[in-house]
């Protein structure tokens, strides 16, 4: 035993004892110690109250029958400071009825007195097991539920983790946010993780498309119509707008909304209403607007395409996800991020990706963004073969860029200057022509003159 009372070998657990009978105490302390459990004895509800608020247990044994406070009111009080409280009773004989009543106020199980020893160290194990499976399954939820809050957006680049902290500050505030950014850079996610990390994240999110539907459909999308309003309205219909309310409208696309319609918009957006196609009154609706673009607003409304009262009314909050060639230290998390996503689809074991296909990944421009690089992952990992992901996986643009890649990738970690570049290439095309020289000043694009006072100023043995 060490200075504290504890078993140093203690078993994790550590149990709270109450009874006001002192050789039922001891006994159970004695059985609980010799198996290794770290155990406490309180002789009455209130005293155990006040141990149980200075170190919280991870079980409590409580007689049910005691003078001062019973048992049922304990197990009360205990899960008032605690909601997890276990609780296990004991009872005498012919109390079962309290003990059902002591079950119902969250006792976790009862033993009636007299019992055997094994039976109260059996119910202790449940008891712990029990608990440790809740914990569990609250870390796997919280986890869960982090992820879904930002709907898991990978990011560690300085760039990123700048949209991320705006995302953070902003998503409860009210006003409109405007996402730019070029296509596949993420916008929708951030809509989304903006939506449910926000008080409003209960509530619907709806996301509408400002290019996909025509243009004379789009406004009985938006705000809907009644009845008759038009010969195929056969029916009501709500619109997206307020069929948000109380969440969140995503408007994506929106530099390509009409003209016409920017105006109607802009009118719901001050009077915080729509009027639906064919109704003769305005609803109130309360639906937060975000709103986004692969195309600068700003440049549309200096050229007289996007209007800018409703551009200043979108654009409260302005965020803009950088292009992924901007934030290329953020490859190698949203490979690992897409491997994870798609593998469980394919039988196959993929453990990771080769060297020269990542550096052929980190090196491509990402005209498409994550959305590309999603998708050349997904294909990689669907059609590729059990292993590592080779550069032969990758879709024809990125093999291409394989070997150079590498180089430049290398070049890039070790921060080479362009004299070692030049002496380390060089060197290789001299190895790959097989030291012939005519061959190598071919492959540099140099006469062999020059090629000569390389190889002599960067000491290249030939
Ligand atoms: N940071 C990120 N972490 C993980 N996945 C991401 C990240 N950014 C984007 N994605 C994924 O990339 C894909 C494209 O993202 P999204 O649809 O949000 O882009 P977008 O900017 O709206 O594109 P578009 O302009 O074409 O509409 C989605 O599958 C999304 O989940
Ligand atoms: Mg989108």
């Amino acid at each position: 035993m060490s200075a504290d009372g504890r078993n140093p070998e203690a078993k994790p657990g550590r149990i709270l004892i109450v009874d006001d009978d002192r050789a039922m105490c001891q006994l159970l302390i004695d059985l609980l110690r010799d198996d290794g459990y770290a155990a406490e004895v309180a002789y009455d509800g209130e005293s155990a109250l006040d141990q149980y608020r200075a170190v919280s247990f991870d079980l409590t044994i409580t007689d049910l029958m005691m003078p001062k406070m019973r048992g049922i009111e304990l197990v009360q009080r205990l899960r008032e400071i605690d909601s997890g409280a276990l609780v296990l009773l004991i009872t005498a004989f012919g109390t079962i009825e309290s003990a059902v009543e002591a079950m119902r106020a969250g006792a976790f199980h009862y033993v009636t007195k007299p019992f055997h020893n094994d039976e109260i160290l059996i119910q202790v194990k449940r008891a712990l097991e029990q608990k440790n499976l809740r914990e569990e399954l609250q870390r796997l939820r919280t986890e869960v539920q982090a992820r879904d809050r930002f709907c898991y957006i990978v990011g560690q680049s300085p760039a990123m983790r700048r949209v991320l902290e705006t995302v953070a500050q902003v998503s409860d505030l009210p006003a409109n946010i405007l996402i730019e950014g070029e296509s596949g850079t993420g916008k929708e996610l951030i809509a989304r993780a903006i939506h449910s990390s926000g008080s409003r994240a209960g509530g619907p999110f709806v996301a509408i498309n400002c290019a996909a539907i025509p243009e004379n459909l789009l406004e009985s999308e938006l705000f809907g119509y009644v009845r008759g309003a038009f010969t195929d309205a056969r029916r009501d219909r709500l619109g997206l707008f307020r069929e948000a309310h109380g969440g969140t409208i995503f408007l994506d696309e929106i530099s390509e909304m009409p003209l016409g319609l920017q105006s109607k918009l802009l009118r719901v957006l001050e009077d915080k209403e729509v009027r639906p196609l064919g109704a003769n009154q305005s609803e109130k609706v309360d639906a937060r607007v975000l709103s986004a673009s692969n195309r600068h607003l700003e440049e549309l409304v200096r050229s007289g395409r996007f209007r800018q009262d409703l551009y200043y009314r979108l654009n409260v909050i302005r965020i803009e996800l950088p292009p992924l060639r901007q934030r290329s230290e953020d490859i190698p998390l949203l490979i690992k991020y897409f491997i994870d996503k798609f593998a469980p689809a394919v039988a196959r074991r993929i453990d990771g990706i080769r060297e020269e296909a990542l550096a052929a990944l980190k090196t491509y421009e990402w005209p498409g963004n994550i959305r590309e690089l999603e998708h050349a992952i997904e294909r990689a990992v669907l059609l590729g073969k059990a292993g590592l992901v080779g550069l032969e996986d990758l879709p024809p643009q990125l093999i291409a860029r394989g070997g150079s890649a590498v180089v430049l990738t290398q070049a890039l970690d070790n921060r080479l200057t362009l004299r070692d570049l030049e002496r380390e290439y060089i060197g290789k095309v001299l190895a790959n022509s097989n030291g012939n020289k005519t061959e190598a000043a071919r492959v540099l694009g140099v006469d062999r003159t020059t090629l000569y006072r390389k190889l002599e100023e960067y000491k290249i043995k030939e």
